[in-house]
């Protein structure tokens, strides 16, 4: 009966969606809770990639319930495009797919708004996916957003027709147009075809879940650092990111939730602006960049690398409170000859700080780090944590230390196979 919950610790993109996958058989439902189309969660087997933005990281398992929570912001278009490309690849969703009716719209004037506020930011701009992540947050609290069962009410098109009234209102200042004409046929055309879903009480049908004594997996998406109250504000997304949105954001009670995994990588990447002390503006970074192939799933900008931060870690898993971490992209350090790790800051006083300073002061730390042997070796092919190099371990049993959690998981390549279990 118990909910585990799976989040990034970082700044999106940790692997989190490979991890869902390769957990996904021994739970009977795997469930989104917050964000949308800004994420992209990228799962690899038998030899194919398949990039996920909306649709949970279960659904290459016939037998898995996946949901998409109250807690998401949904884009209909991006939505049916995805499940066109998964129908063209064989996989049959129209019996596991369900989706919250009260998961909120994303609409054409949403994705405008988002541009528009972008485009007035200047050299503030959050780097936003352009995908109306915040404005429609900003309706949902502002309590005017349509949600996904407005769809099958009568007066639907009267309601749209207010939300892009107020959107145009908001827009009148910056004298910008929304401009979206061209995009609501087509918009309506894929409510037209949500419809045709399973649209359902989610909470509920996860409650009889747990009732059952069914298993259930709670998927995160973006990451702890990006979070809405404890990420690095403003330069966030709009959603509670870490393990207790999956309270609201599913419509389960906290008592329900047992294991929290924390997903990070082995260096760190960021994409988008916002402050990121560890990052490599040098050679390191692009070496770094181009082994771990750090370009957006959902946006293809390049992101920006760094080495390992310790302290924005222990803050995601006090945050969190996870129980166990997975080590990603392990492969990704194989040709280096050092490894840093970033295990304090030295604030703008001075003081030498294991904790992580308030987002407006991030810019003026200098991280102290610890350098340790890499293990030069191609991970690549391991299948047993038995094969590990000697250096390998020692950097484990170094984050364990540190981090005061057990790392459960080490995987060394994109591939479900490349998952290894300690
Ligand atoms: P998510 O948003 O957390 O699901 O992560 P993304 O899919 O956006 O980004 C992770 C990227 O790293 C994807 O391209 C994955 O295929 C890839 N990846 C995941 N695990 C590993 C790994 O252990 N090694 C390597 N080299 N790539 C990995
Ligand atoms: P996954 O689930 C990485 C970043 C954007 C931007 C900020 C706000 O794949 O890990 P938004 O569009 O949400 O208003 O953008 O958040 N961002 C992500 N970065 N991975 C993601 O998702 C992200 N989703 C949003 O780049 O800096
Ligand atoms: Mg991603």
């Amino acid at each position: 009966m118990p909910v585990d919950v799976l989040v990034g610790l970082q700044w999106g993109d940790e692997g989190k969606g490979k991890i869902v996958d390769v957990l996904a058989p021994t739970y009977d439902a795997v469930a989104r809770f917050q964000g949308g189309p800004n994420a992209g969660h990228t799962l690899t087997f038998d030899g194919v990639k398949h990039v996920l933005h909306q649709v949970p990281s279960g659904i290459f398992h016939p037998h898995i319930l996946n949901i998409v929570g109250n807690g998401v912001v949904l884009d209909p278009v991006v939505f049916r495009g995805e499940l066109q490309k998964l129908t063209a690849r064989g996989v049959d969703w129209s019996h596991n797919l369900y989706i919250s009716k009260k998961a909120q719209l994303i609409l054409p004037s949403h994705r405008a708004l988002d541009r528009i506020s972008e485009e007035a930011r200047g050299n503030t701009k959050i780097g936003s996916t352009l995908k109306g992540i915040g404005p429609t947050y900003s309706d949902k609290i502002g309590r005017v957003g349509l949600r996904v069962g407005h769809i099958l009410l009568p007066d639907f098109e009267a309601r749209y027709k207010e939300a892009v009234a107020h959107h145009a209102s908001i827009a009148a200042p910056y004298k910008k147009g929304l401009e979206i004409e061209e995009f609501e046929a087509d918009f309506f055309s894929a409510v037209e075809f949500l419809r045709t879903l399973q649209l359902a009480d989610t909470e509920y049908l996860l409650n009889d879940l747990l009732t059952q004594g069914k298993r259930v997996l709670a998927e995160g998406a973006q990451g702890s650092l990006l979070d809405i109250d404890f990420g690095t504000y403003p330069y966030v997304t709009s959603s509670s990111t870490i393990a207790a949105g999956a309270c609201t954001g599913l419509g389960i009670a906290p008592r329900h939730i047992d294991k929290v995994f924390g997903i990070t990588k082995a260096y760190c990447t960021r994409v988008g602006s916002g402050p990121f002390p560890t990052e490599l503006l040098d050679e390191v970074g692009e070496q770094i960049r181009q082994a771990g192939r750090e370009f957006g799933s959902t946006t293809g900008r390049p992101r920006r690398c760094g080495w390992i931060d310790l302290p924005a870690l222990r803050y995601a898993i006090m945050l969190n409170g996870v129980t166990e971490l997975h080590l990603m992209k392990a492969d990704v350090l194989d040709g280096f000859a050092e490894i840093r790790a970033c295990t304090h800051y030295r604030t703008a006083t001075g003081e030498s700080t294991p904790r992580l300073p308030d987002p407006g002061e991030l810019d003026a730390v200098t991280p102290e780090y610890l350098t340790l042997p890499g293990w030069h070796s191609d991970l690549t092919q391991l299948t047993d944590t038995t094969q590990l190099p000697s250096n390998l371990l020692s950097y484990l049993t170094f984050l364990e230390h540190e981090l005061q959690v057990p790392i459960r998981i080490v995987s060394v390549s994109p591939d479900r196979v490349s998952t290894l279990y300690r």
